[in-house]
């Protein structure tokens, strides 16, 4: 381990470790989204969330859902963009992230039409190129990304920037990455069903949401946790693109941080 291991540093970490159960973690980002959409309200401006789909953020849609419920909470305010979505899908197939977001997020939620964003899933070769580009200027239309909920995959990619991904990289369309693929064959019902591409946000594109939320939770991430905390940033674990950004945090259980945590850089 060398000094430049946040783990083991003394100095203030470059990727902040808040060590949270699964629990813990949804009724905290969940609270600074209500936060952030409140005082947008008052100052009768539009709150815009970049939101991520996979199993880990589902907690934060169920607070969120629970919340906007029980204490009947106005999200009329809000816009969100979606990290990415697979190509060569209809929208509504079961698998696709504008289904997932439908039924646990915008439904729940009352987040309507125009205001949740995705990338399209059945967008023609013709169109792709005009389709990322007109994304990209959405964001920067609606004000920027003001909080990004984002997830690691298995092999470091955030959204579907797979390893190799440009830290200056924008919406694009990219090819999947075979343990992606595999990581998503159950639930598709088989490998060979498995888009072979995506579109999905650039590395840049996360990284100039003013905040970011990085969960990680379960023994199962433990392996990419470590090295997104041990390695430097680089292109072969985009991940490591999070060190140093202004607002990041990265919430995460004991048990992807591991027993060997020394937890000098949690909160
Ligand atoms: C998917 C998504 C990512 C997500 C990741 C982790 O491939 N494109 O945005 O963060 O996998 O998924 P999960 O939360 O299910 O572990």
């Amino acid at each position: 381990m060398t000094a430049a291991n946040p783990m083991m540093s003394t100095e203030t970490p470059s990727l902040p470790v808040f060590v949270r159960t699964p629990s813990q973690a949804a009724e905290d980002i969940a609270a600074e989204i209500l936060e952030l959409v409140a005082s947008r309200a008052r100052a009768g401006r539009c709150a815009v969330l970049g939101l991520a789909t996979g199993r880990t953020p589902l907690e934060i849609y169920a607070v969120l859902a629970r919340r906007v419920r029980e204490e009947r909470l106005s999200l009329a305010n809000v816009v969100t963009f979606n990290l990415d979505e697979f190509l060569g899908l209809a929208p509504a197939h079961p698998q696709s992230f504008r289904r997932y977001m439908c039924e646990r997020v915008f439904g729940p939620l009352g987040i309507e039409g125009e205001r949740g964003h995705l990338p399209a899933s059945d967008v023609s070769d013709a169109h792709t190129e005009a389709h990322c580009r007109a994304y990209e200027r959405a964001i920067a239309e609606a004000g920027g990304i003001d909080l990004q909920v984002l997830g690691i995959g298995s092999n470091g990619h955030i959204g579907f920037n797979e390893p190799g991904s440009a830290r200056d990289s924008r919406t694009r369309v990219v090819e999947l990455a075979d343990s992606t693929r595999r990581d998503a064959a159950a639930a598709f019902g088989g490998l060979e069903r498995v888009p072979r591409r995506a579109i999905t946000m650039g590395v840049a594109t996360i990284l100039d949401a003013r905040r970011i939320r990085v969960l990680a939770f379960g023994a199962h991430k433990r392996d990419i946790v470590r090295r997104t905390l041990e390695s430097t940033p680089g292109s072969a674990l985009p991940a490591t693109f999070l060190h140093g950004h202004g607002d990041v945090r990265l919430y995460a259980d004991l048990e992807a941080l591991g027993t060997g945590f020394q937890g000098a850089s949690s909160r």
